[in-house]
Formats: C-alpha cells, structure tokens, sequence
C-alpha cells in the first residue's frame, strides 16, 4: 500500500488524480470504478482538467458505481445515478450509456438481490475495474460496506447504519428521507479491481484512516481492505493524516524506490 500526504485538500485531489490516470490501461476504455460523496469532487476536476487538456480520453469510457439507494424514485436528484451524471459523466466526459449503477430500483429483496447479482456479472463482462476510486465513512465503511461486513462479500442488499444516514442527511430535506437500504459492490468486489486509489480529507477522517491504514485487517473497518490488495493508493491531506503513526517513514517512501539514499 502506498500513502501519499499532501498539504491540502486540492493537492491530494491531484495527487489522487495522478494515481488513477497512472492506473489507466493505454487506449480508448478504461473503466473506472466511481465513488460518490465530497471526497473525490476535487479528483474528479482533475480528471476533467487531464482530459481537457488531452492527457486522457474518457469518451470511451466505462463507469461503475460503488453503491446506490434503495427506493428513490427513478431520476431522484440524490439516487446516486444522478448524483454520478452530474457529477462525473458531465464533468470528465465518461458517457452516459457507459455509466453502470446498481440497480436500486427492485419491489421486493428477491428483485433487488437478482440485480445486485447482475451488476457484478456486468463488472466482470467489462473486463473487470481498471482504477476504484474510494472514499472512506467516519465509520471506516467504503462503498456502503459498514462495519461488520464481510471481506469477501459481492455486491448484495444492505441495511445501512445509524450514522452513515446522518452522515449522508446533508444532502435530503429531512433526515427521514434518507433511504434505509442500500446496494452495494462487496469488498470482495472491490478487491477485484486492478488498482484501489482512496481520497480522504479533514479532520473527521482522521480516525477512520487511521484504522484503516494502520489497524488490524478487520471487517470492523471495511477500509482495511486497501491492506490486502496488491496496488492501494492512499491519498490524504495533512487533517486526514493526523492520526497514522508510521507517518515519517510514508513520507521516507513517498521519495521513490532509487537506491541512491
Ligand atoms: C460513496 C460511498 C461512500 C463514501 C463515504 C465518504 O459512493 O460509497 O463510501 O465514499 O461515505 O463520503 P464523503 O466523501 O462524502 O465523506
């Protein structure tokens, strides 16, 4: 795992930025596996401004949501297929029709399930995830993976905690609004993708990085499983790093692998 500190919340946009355009295959169709939330904002303007400025190409491109809600009309502002239209196929220039989000929309748990299987199969149809693209719950959870989750679980119906639905009230009317359920890729599903580049800045993510980075592989911190995969990038900004202990020798590595001292 590597970790990157950066002063400030835009360098570690950039930071992350580079990491995911490095994790890129060369050639048209990367697909890319797309968080949503206020984490990756910033690496998603970087994103636009590489491809503005023609170092990338997502006109090709396949996306993957991490998760969607459950039970929000079609075309809800806040359904995380909205929420990715705006916020990355309309910003980096991933089309529409390559943009892929659970399905949320089921009647019953059989249906909801049945499409939460489908996803992943549409996943490994794709060729799998090139870069993931994380951010990371004040509760450790990463997609909607809350603590407790299983490290090898697919994409499947959950229930989502307490404190991610408080977490997540900003952005509806009423705190009641927020769905109670969600469908989410698994960590196992996460695993798969070839490389997991995680963005986390301020303070409030400090513990959870913490834990993730430097605790015990644990499903009581679905971050953790950055510590298993072979190629996890961990972005973050001085506020977000303020509680990892091993902090000179990440910046000690961050100087590259030359063996000149
Ligand atoms: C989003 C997601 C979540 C968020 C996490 C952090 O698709 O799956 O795991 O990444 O809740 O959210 P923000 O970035 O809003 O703090």
């Amino acid at each position: 795992m590597e970790v990157i500190v950066t002063p400030t919340p835009e360098s570690a946009a950039s930071a992350a930025a580079q990491a995911v355009l490095s994790g890129l295959p060369a050639g048209a169709g990367p697909v890319l596996g797309l968080a949503t939330g206020s984490s990756p904002l910033g690496l998603y303007a970087e994103l636009a401004a590489a491809a503005a400025a023609g170092r990338v190409d997502f006109s090709a491109a396949k996306g993957f949501a991490l998760d969607e809600y459950v039970g929000l009309p079609a075309g809800h502002v806040q359904s995380y297929r909205e929420v990715l239209i705006r916020e990355v196929c309309e910003v980096i220039g991933l089309p529409m029709a390559g943009l892929n989000v659970p399905d949320g929309s089921g009647a019953t748990q059989a249906e909801l399930e049945a499409g939460a299987a489908a996803y992943d199969a549409a996943i490994a149809a794709a060729g799998g995830v090139d870069v993931q693209i994380l951010g990371i719950g004040a509760n450790g959870h990463v997609g909607f993976n809350e603590p407790g989750s299983s490290l090898s679980s697919r994409t499947r119906l959950k229930r989502l905690t307490a404190r991610t639905r408080l977490d997540n009230a900003r952005f509806f009317e009423h705190d009641g609004d927020v769905p109670t359920h969600c469908i989410t890729q698994g960590l196992g599903t996460v695993l798969e993708a070839r490389r997991l580049v995680l963005i986390a800045t301020g303070a409030a993510k400090a513990a959870a990085v913490a834990a993730a980075v430097e605790g015990p592989l644990t499903a009581s911190c679905p971050g953790s499983i950055l510590q298993w995969h072979a190629d996890a990038v961990v972005v973050l900004d001085e506020a977000a790093a303020s509680g990892l202990a091993n902090r000179e020798y990440y910046d000690d590595a961050a100087r590259g692998l030359a063996l000149a001292p």
